[in-house]
């Protein structure tokens, strides 16, 4: 499987071009509006059709390109809620399969951080790939204080959810601050200091003590997120 980490700048956003190489078909996960001449770019130099485009979840922090990408591409997008997002495609269901050439994501419904939230998960050859968005992330875990957030529902996603996949599986995260590309499930149980926190209550309480300010483009993020990225 073809993977590009694509990372966006100005809001410390991972996005992920994966392709399977025989057919040539590949799917954006978390593409950021303002990257996407480069998107178009690359699909044109790798020699790409785009299939699909998904979101982990409704960002607060960055403009999707979803919307974009399917006008210029034609790829279908999924998204946790389309209800609430009349442009996207297809809802994305826990346990539905997604498939792009040979290779199958499943989704996983790991909700917590926004009540949209889905991880997605693939075995390939010998390797298991992890995108879990902003739900877990390398030695952290997205925030639960606004867009329906919670910690309840977030210690249930980590543990029940994607700590049960295998120790192997690399983790590719929505965000990362400090330059931290990748990790796995194995390292994240062992050093990640929120899942050392095994008492759900204790874990409520310190997320609910967080006290962080608003990401800086929410006004604008949400509502525009809401339309796909465009107007
Ligand atoms: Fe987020």
């Amino acid at each position: 499987m073809l993977l590009r980490q694509l990372f966006d700048y100005k809001s410390y956003t991972y996005s992920y071009l994966l392709a399977d190489e025989k057919s040539r078909e590949a799917v954006f996960i978390d593409p950021v509006a303002g990257q996407l001449d480069y998107y178009l770019q690359l699909l044109n130099e790798l020699n790409l059709t785009l299939k699909l485009a998904v979101d982990t979840h409704v960002h607060a922090d960055h403009i999707t390109a979803l919307g974009a990408l399917r006008e210029k591409t034609g790829a279908t997008t999924y998204l946790g809620k389309p209800g609430d997002v009349a442009c996207a495609d297809q809802p994305l269901i826990d346990g539905q399969t997604l498939t792009f050439g040979d290779i199958k994501i499943q989704v996983i419904y790991t909700p917590g951080h926004t009540d949209d939230s889905h991880s997605f998960y693939i075995e390939e050859a010998d390797s298991r790939y992890a995108f879990t968005g902003d739900t877990l992330l390398i030695r952290g875990s997205g925030r639960t204080d606004f867009q329906n957030g919670s910690a309840a529902q977030l210690y249930d996603s980590l543990h029940n959810k994607l700590l049960t996949l295998p120790e192997d599986t690399q983790v590719f995260p929505g965000h990362d601050y400090k330059g931290w590309s990748t990790s796995t499930i194995g390292e994240e149980k062992a050093h990640n200091p929120r899942l050392r926190i095994d008492n759900k209550d204790e874990f409520i309480t310190f997320m609910n003590n967080l006290k962080l300010a608003n990401p800086k483009f929410m006004d604008i993020a949400v509502p525009a997120n809401l339309g796909c990225g465009q107007k």
